[in-house]
C-alpha cells in the first residue's frame, strides 16, 4: 500500500517536472532572439558565463540529488518495528556542507565579477548613439552624425557602438539578447551600455522592464551592415525629407500638416515639430513602426491609422477618425518620406 502511494507520488512529481520543462523549451522558439547564440563579444561572455554556472548549478545538483536518493534506498526501513540508528550531529558532515555551498558561491561570484569589469571598460573609438525610451517606442540619436530616428539602430559591422540611454516616461530597459546584457532606462539618469557586433543581420531588441500597457509591444530592430551599407544609410538619413512629388502624396503632406500629426510627430524640413511620438522624417526607410511591431507596408500603414489602438492597445496615438481619402493621402505622403 506504502509503496503504491510513494510511486504515484513519484510519477506526479516526474509529470510536473515534464510540464514544466516543455513550457519553458516551448518558449524558446527558432525565431525568438536569444542572448545564447551571441554576435558580438559582449553577448558571448555573459553566454559563456551563463554556461559556466549552469555547469556547475548541473555539478550540484546532480551530486545532492544522488546523496539523496542514496540515503533514502540505504537507510529505507525494512520492517515496521525496525528502529532507526539514533545520532546527534556530525560536526565533519557539517563543516562539510557549510564550506562546500559557500565555496561554490565564491567561485560564482569571482567569474560574474570579472565578466561584468571585462564589459565594464568602455572602447576609446566607438559610435556614439543615444536611446531614449518612450511609451512605448525609441528614439534614437547619433549626435556625431546628426541623425535622428526611431525604433531602427543601423551599426557598422566590426565597430564597437556605445550607448547613453535615458527615458523620457517612466523606468524601461534597453536589450538586444544577441549583443549585449539589458541596461535600464531612467527619467533622468544617463546610463551606458557598449557592444561591438562580429555578425551581419537583423536583431530584434525588447524593452526588459515592465513599463505599462504596451510593455510588451515596445521592441526594436538592430540591423548591423557592412561599412560602406552604414555610410550609405548615413548619408539618406542625414538630407531633409524628401518633398512629395504626386499629386496624392501632395494631399497627404498638406493632411499632415494641417491635421493633428503635427501635434506629435517631426518631419524635418517641415513646420511638423512634435516630439510626443517617433520622428518620421525618414519612416519609409524604415524596416517597421509601431515600436517595431509592424513590418513597414501599404496595409500595415493603412490599418494602422485606421484604428491605432487594435493594432498597439495603449499607444499614445490616439483614433483620428480619418477618411479613407485622407487616409490614402497619408500613405502616399509617409511613403514617400525615404
Ligand atoms: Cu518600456 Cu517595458
Amino acid at each position: 500500500m506504502r509503496g503504491s502511494q510513494r510511486s504515484n507520488s513519484f510519477s506526479l512529481i516526474s509529470l510536473l517536472v515534464l510540464g514544466v520543462l516543455a513550457v519553458t523549451s516551448a518558449s524558446c522558439s527558432a525565431q525568438a532572439p536569444s542572448s545564447l547564440s551571441p554576435a558580438s563579444p559582449n553577448a558571448a561572455a555573459i553566454s559563456n558565463l551563463f554556461y559556466i554556472i549552469f555547469g556547475i548549478a548541473v555539478a550540484v545538483f546532480v551530486i545532492v540529488e544522488s546523496l539523496l536518493l542514496y540515503s533514502v534506498i540505504r537507510f529505507q526501513r525494512k520492517s515496521d518495528d525496525e528502529m532507526p540508528k539514533q545520532v546527534h550531529g556530525n560536526v565533519k558532515l557539517e563543516i562539510a556542507w557549510t564550506l562546500a555551498p559557500a565555496l561554490v558561491l565564491a567561485v560564482v561570484f569571482g567569474i560574474t565579477f570579472q565578466t561584468i569589469n571585462s564589459l565594464a571598460e568602455f572602447p576609446k573609438d566607438s559610435l556614439k548613439i543615444k536611446v531614449t525610451g518612450h511609451q512605448w517606442w525609441w528614439q534614437v540619436e547619433y549626435p556625431d552624425l546628426g541623425i535622428v530616428t526611431a525604433n531602427e539602430i543601423h551599426l557598422p559591422l566590426d565597430q564597437a557602438a556605445s550607448f547613453t540611454v535615458e527615458s523620457k516616461d517612466v523606468i524601461h530597459s534597453f536589450w538586444v539578447p544577441e549583443l549585449g546584457g539589458k541596461i535600464d532606462m531612467i527619467p533622468g539618469k544617463k546610463n551606458q551600455t557598449w557592444f561591438r557586433p562580429f555578425k551581419l543581420g537583423t536583431f530584434h531588441g525588447q524593452c526588459a522592464e515592465f513599463c505599462g500597457m504596451a510593455h510588451a509591444n515596445m521592441r526594436f530592430t538592430v540591423i548591423v551592415e557592412r561599412a560602406d551599407q552604414f555610410n550609405a544609410w548615413v548619408g539618406k538619413q542625414q538630407v531633409a525629407a524628401a518633398a512629395p512629388q504626386t499629386d496624392l502624396a501632395k494631399r497627404g503632406q498638406q493632411e499632415f500638416l494641417q491635421g493633428a500629426c503635427v501635434a506629435c510627430h517631426t518631419v524635418s524640413g517641415t513646420n511638423a515639430k512634435g516630439t510626443i511620438g517617433p520622428d518620421l522624417t525618414h519612416i519609409a526607410s524604415r524596416q517597421t513602426f509601431a515600436g517595431s511591431t509592424m513590418e513597414m507596408n501599404t496595409d500595415n500603414l493603412r490599418a494602422w491609422l485606421q484604428d491605432p489602438q487594435t493594432i498597439k492597445p495603449g499607444n499614445l496615438m490616439p483614433n483620428l477618425k480619418l477618411s479613407a481619402d485622407q487616409i490614402n493621402a497619408l500613405i502616399a505622403y509617409l511613403e514617400a518620406l525615404k
